[in-house]
């Protein structure tokens, strides 16, 4: 079965050429040669990706926008570069601004509570008021809306998915109302892979006069939204799933939804003026960057973007989309073994349950045999509990990931429920 999927997504990737850069990879695991599956929670890093943190830290690392010293202007040139370069990858133009953040969380954060911080009369978001968020979302994209909805007095308001998974952009229409002042939706759900038609309804939400927020953190390693084409105010991403570093992620937004956030790490860096009673905020993206930021970190993510735009995105969308789909087909055939979204063929994962087994011990199973999957909720419980009543086992794929990993975890899922009923 390998050989069949490996002919139809050989594609122009070269996968061994590939994984010789990316040193983590060649190590054994009780004895067995890593395969790595966990790259929905983490990608691992390419050299290209090290060696420009390497080099930042070894010759140029000072402190940013503080210093008329050479090493704080190469610093600073350091940042305003990388900034550059992804604003570039995710189509951001005159009228987009990124902001650097610590990866998916902290973005969804600063969004949910910059919109009502700075107290009503700078406030987005009053009593009354509507948020609509997709029944698919990590818990990130979920519970600062609540806190935003509890603070404010808005009502949050559920696009609940069916029970295969989907959302629907009917559903959607129904919650749609002049009282809607946020939508909210991923690109791809992280616990079944679900891509939902998030162009349409972004432009639905957008068109009803909401803010509109896409979480593409699960999508940027293969399938990046160019968010000039669409209706986007914010979208969202971290770096360490984009075969960047950890602790690094961004915003990339419209600058007058940017402009609407307050900002909430207020301090030395984000200001203009300040007296004893008051403060000036910088212009973005400054204003909402407070404190130092993580400039090694911003360098590695652009050497993680520009690696991504070197490979080709055409053909690591096409390599892990073969990956999931024998996948998909090899799990099935094993008695006992249930696939959540089947149908979800653009995703780089598959996440699967299988009857009178724990997902817990399936995965510790594979670890003994070197393979390295995600289990449990996933940070997406109510989803999952809606789905399957609990945890799931997920494998998810990258670049570097071959048919012969996804053989090797068929194999020893097919042992391990064996083993385990
Ligand atoms: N959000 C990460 C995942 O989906 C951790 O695994």
């Amino acid at each position: 079965m390998g050989e069949n999927f490996a002919a139809t997504s050989a594609g122009a990737l070269d996968v061994q050429a590939v994984r010789a850069l990316f040193p983590v990879l060649h190590q054994q695991v009780h004895g067995h040669p890593l395969a790595y599956l966990d790259n929905g929670a983490t990608t691992q890093m390419p050299l290209a990706v090290i060696d420009a943190m390497r080099t930042f830290e070894a010759h140029d690392r000072a402190n940013i926008h503080r210093g008329v010293h050479t090493l704080s202007q190469r610093a600073t040139d350091a940042f305003d570069g990388a900034r550059a370069v992804l604003k570039q990858f995710f189509g951001a133009g005159k009228a987009h601004e990124l902001v650097f953040t610590s990866g998916t969380t902290e973005a969804l954060n600063t969004i949910a509570n910059g919109l009502w911080a700075g107290g009503p009369q700078h406030a987005w978001l009053h009593e009354g008021d509507e948020i609509i968020v997709s029944g698919l979302e990590h818990h990130a994209n979920l519970v600062p809306w609540q806190h935003a909805a509890r603070h404010t007095g808005a009502r949050l308001l559920i696009l609940r998915a069916d029970d295969e998974g989907r959302v629907h952009e009917a559903d959607l229409q129904k919650l749609l109302s002049p009282r809607t002042k946020v939508f909210s939706i991923t690109a791809c759900a992280n616990a079944t892979g679900e891509r939902p038609p998030y162009e349409a309804m972004l432009a639905m939400a957008s068109q009803a006069g909401a803010l509109t927020v896409l979480d593409a953190a699960q999508a940027t390693s293969h399938a990046v939204p160019r968010i000039d084409q669409i209706a986007c105010d914010f979208m969202v991403f971290s770096g360490h799933k984009m075969y960047g570093p950890m602790g690094t992620g961004a915003i990339v937004g419209k600058r007058t939804a940017l402009q609407q956030l307050y900002p909430l790490r207020l301090g030395g860096d984000m200001v203009d003026w300040v007296s004893y009673d008051s403060a000036g905020f910088a212009p973005l993206p400054a204003r909402l960057e407070g404190g130092t930021p993580n400039v090694g970190g911003a360098v590695g993510l652009a050497a993680a973007a520009q690696f991504i735009t070197a490979q080709g995105l055409a053909a690591i969308d096409a390599h892990v989309h073969a990956l999931r789909a024998h996948a998909v087909a090899g799990l099935q055939a094993v008695e006992g073994v249930r696939v959540l979204a089947p149908h979800a063929t653009q995703a780089a994962l598959v996440s699967f349950v299988a009857a009178d087994v724990h997902p817990h011990d399936v995965g510790t199973l594979l670890d003994e045999r070197g393979i390295a999957v995600r289990t449990g909720h996933h940070c997406a419980q109510p989803l999952l509990d809606q789905l399957v009543q609990g945890p799931t086992t997920r494998a998810s794929f990258a670049i570097y990931n071959t048919h012969d990993e996804v053989d090797r975890l068929i194999e020893a899922v097919a042992y391990a429920v064996k083993a385990l009923r």
